[in-house]
């Protein structure tokens, strides 16, 4: 299946990203997890991305969409993906176009993931990050297990940087002037699906696997 997530920062599309993974095998190609990574190993890539990531401001176009050129040549997305972070603009919806139809391959869905400002601004104060497996928990609603219980290895636990409340509200506003408009575009194409992605971890899953067992 060839999907994309689209939501506001803090929706959870990390989150049900690794439940789709579990149940069907659907690898997540999440942009804001490799501009972290690259942020991480210094990167010339990463020195750039940087600049923008910390004030919750978008990378530019053509840095992202020359990054997911590379990333969907990997052999390991031949037979399906699904894509968190990505396109987050117009004019990056419009070259994924190019790229999917020069691989000749169809988007099967795009995933809405619908939470409203406020539940935002709680979830993502108290997210915090495993920086060994990548792992989100929530310190309230999912919380990260001690080290000793981890059952990939030692947790190492930290905070984003762009998870204070401050730039959690301008990455709110960039969503909607500039990601939103691809709910537009995309239910042209009649692919988009709803969920409501206020209630449990698991009443979310729920939605989301009834969509994708019909594909
Ligand atoms: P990115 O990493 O993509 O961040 P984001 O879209 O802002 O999304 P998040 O990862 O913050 O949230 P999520 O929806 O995955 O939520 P999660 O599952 O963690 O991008 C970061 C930055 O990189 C951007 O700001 C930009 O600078 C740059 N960038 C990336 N892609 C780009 C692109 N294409 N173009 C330009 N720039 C780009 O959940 C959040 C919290 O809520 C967690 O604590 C979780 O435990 C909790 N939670 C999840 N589900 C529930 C639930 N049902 N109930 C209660 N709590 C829940």
């Amino acid at each position: 299946m060839r999907l994309i997530f689209i939501g506001p920062p803090g929706a959870g599309k990390g989150t049900q990203s690794e439940l789709i993974y579990s149940k069907y095998r659907i690898i997540q190609l999440s942009t804001g997890d490799i501009l972290r990574l690259n942020v991480k190993e210094k990167t010339e890539l990463g020195k750039q991305a940087n600049e923008f990531i910390s004030f919750g401001k978008l990378v530019p176009d053509d840095i992202i969409i020359n990054m997911i050129k590379e990333e969907l040549d990997d052999p390991k997305f031949k037979n399906g993906f699904l894509l968190d972070g990505f396109p987050r603009t117009i004019p990056q919806a419009e070259a994924l176009d190019v790229l999917l139809s020069n691989l000749n391959v169809k988007l099967d869905k795009v995933l809405l993931l619908e939470v409203p400002d406020t539940e935002i601004v709680t979830r993502l104060s108290g997210r915090r990050t495993c920086r060994t497996c990548n792992r989100t928990f929530h310190i309230v609603f999912n919380p990260p297990p001690n080290p000793a219980d981890c059952d990939r290895g030692i947790c190492d636990i930290y905070q984003r940087d762009d998870d204070k409340e401050e730039t959690i509200l301008k990455r709110l506003q960039i969503y909607h002037n500039q990601t939103a408009p691809l709910i537009d575009f995309y239910t042209n194409k009649n692919l988009v699906a709803k969920i409501n992605g206020t209630g449990t971890l698991e009443e979310v899953f729920q939605q989301i696997d009834s969509i994708l067992m019909q594909l």
